[in-house]
């Protein structure tokens, strides 16, 4: 049965929220393979927008199962605030399922990422400060504490109290403040006890799944170019957001998988420092943050903006075996009297341009890709050709139901 992978192809943001819900009707488990409340997901179903960080984003279906896979680091007050404030909205998220190998996140991991970021003073990364970075070096240098380890209370408690101790004098030796560590122990055991029922072996549960040939939608956060590996190092995040990823965060062996969607904007955004090459710092740059509200849905911050990277995408399909692309935002661009599109670098690395004619029209109301005005069709039809994969989905305003099927 099938196994989609929804993966970003840019540097984030790029709306795999909503293709995810898109998606998530004609499957059964969405699956978050990596990251963790860095990730800001937005949902907009009529006048309710949801915001998810932790939650896989086919929550708002009552058919899905929502699953955080081993690759997730896990904040658990974020997680738990999150999950209350979707039940007192309506949302069920009773068959929440996390991985007992999934690491967890300690507020010694967000002292240390702010602490490490004043360090590097101007060569900062611009992280979001979640403690990400710390908790994937934690679990690469085998001292993390992992969700299955709630599930003995006494066991548990020890441990914290003896990593937060540890924590402690390193924060020290960074000048930090160190943290209350039995306020920590006494704040963890309790939600440890409230995250037990919700563990389990999830490649057992997904591997059954698929013995069941349910289709599975593996959920990236971050994106193609801030991947630990194959991103703009050390400009990345802390884990591995390709289609890679997703097998080994989840546990699905690379052959299951049969359709991998890459997410892309029709245009480019940034938020953190790292290079950008199409990067607009002039008034047209402001006018897609105003259009595109390209503002951080998690840290609040202003996004940098610029025009379309093909050959980023052509580089995305090659990393993660792309199928198919989605085109998310075309509407932002709607009163941009030419809109242009970087189709290659030129010696010095500098982005070449190919520049079309704005289309000028409204795509708000656009449902049907006949009604696509023909500027709107011929700037698709680019990134088509450019890319050498199909675009399936072009997006057309926030909204669950604004998109339409290219092909
Ligand atoms: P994600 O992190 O990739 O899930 O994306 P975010 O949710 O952080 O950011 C994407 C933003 O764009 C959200 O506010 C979405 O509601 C919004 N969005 C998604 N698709 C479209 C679209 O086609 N047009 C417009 N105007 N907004 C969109
Ligand atoms: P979604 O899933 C955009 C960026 C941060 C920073 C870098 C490292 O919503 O697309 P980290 O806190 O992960 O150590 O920060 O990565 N970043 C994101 N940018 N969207 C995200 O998630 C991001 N998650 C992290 O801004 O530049
Ligand atoms: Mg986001």
């Amino acid at each position: 049965m099938p196994v989609t992978v929804v993966v970003g192809a840019q540097w984030g943001d790029e709306g795999k929220a909503k293709v995810i819900d898109l998606l998530a009707a004609e499957h059964s488990h969405v699956v978050r393979y990596q990251g963790g409340h860095n990730a800001g997901h937005t949902v907009v179903v009529g006048s309710e927008r949801y915001a998810l960080q932790l939650i896989p984003s086919g929550v708002l279906y009552p058919h899905i199962i929502p699953v955080i896979g081993n690759g997730v680091v896990v904040d658990l007050p974020t997680l738990f605030k999150e999950l209350d404030t979707l039940e007192s909205r309506g949302i069920s998220c009773a068959k929440l399922r996390v991985s007992s190998q999934a690491h967890l996140i300690f507020p010694w991991h967000q002292s240390l990422d702010a602490l490490y970021e004043a360090g590097r003073g101007d060569d900062r990364i611009g992280t979001t400060l979640k403690g990400i970075g710390p908790a994937y070096a934690d679990k690469a240098r085998r001292i993390g504490l992992r969700a299955g380890e709630v599930l003995n209370p006494a066991a548990f408690r020890k441990a914290v109290g003896a990593m937060a101790e540890m924590q402690n004098r390193d924060i020290v030796a960074l000048g930090g403040e160190p943290l209350d560590v039995s306020a920590i122990v006494e704040q963890f055991v309790e939600l440890g006890a409230r995250l037990a029922p919700y563990v389990c072996d999830t490649v057992e549960l997904l591997h059954e799944a698929l013995d069941r040939d349910d289709a599975l939608l593996l959920e990236g956060a971050q994106a193609t170019f801030l991947d630990l590996d194959h991103g703009t190092y050390p400009f990345v995040t802390s884990s591995n957001p390709t289609a890679g990823g997703a097998c080994v965060g989840t546990g699905i062996g690379p052959r299951y998988l049969t359709r991998i969607v890459g997410i892309t904007k029709a245009y480019c955004t940034r938020v953190g420092s790292g290079p950008f090459p199409t990067e607009l710092t002039d008034e047209l740059g402001d006018k897609l943050v105003e259009i595109g509200h390209e503002f951080g849905t998690v840290t609040g911050r202003r996004r940098r903006t610029g025009w379309l990277d093909v050959v980023m995408l052509r580089k995305a399909v090659r990393l993660n075996s792309l199928t198919e692309i989605a085109l998310t935002k075309l509407d932002v661009l709607d009163t941009f009297p030419e809109v242009k599109v970087c189709t290659e670098y030129g010696a010095a690395g500098e982005p070449v341009y190919a520049v079309l004619p704005g289309w000028l029209t409204d795509l708000g109301a656009v449902t049907d890709v006949d009604l696509l005005p023909p500027q709107a069709r011929e700037f698709v039809s680019l990134v088509e050709r450019e890319v050498g994969v199909p675009v399936r989905i072009v997006g057309t305003g926030a909204e669950r139901d604004s998109y339409v099927i290219w092909s």
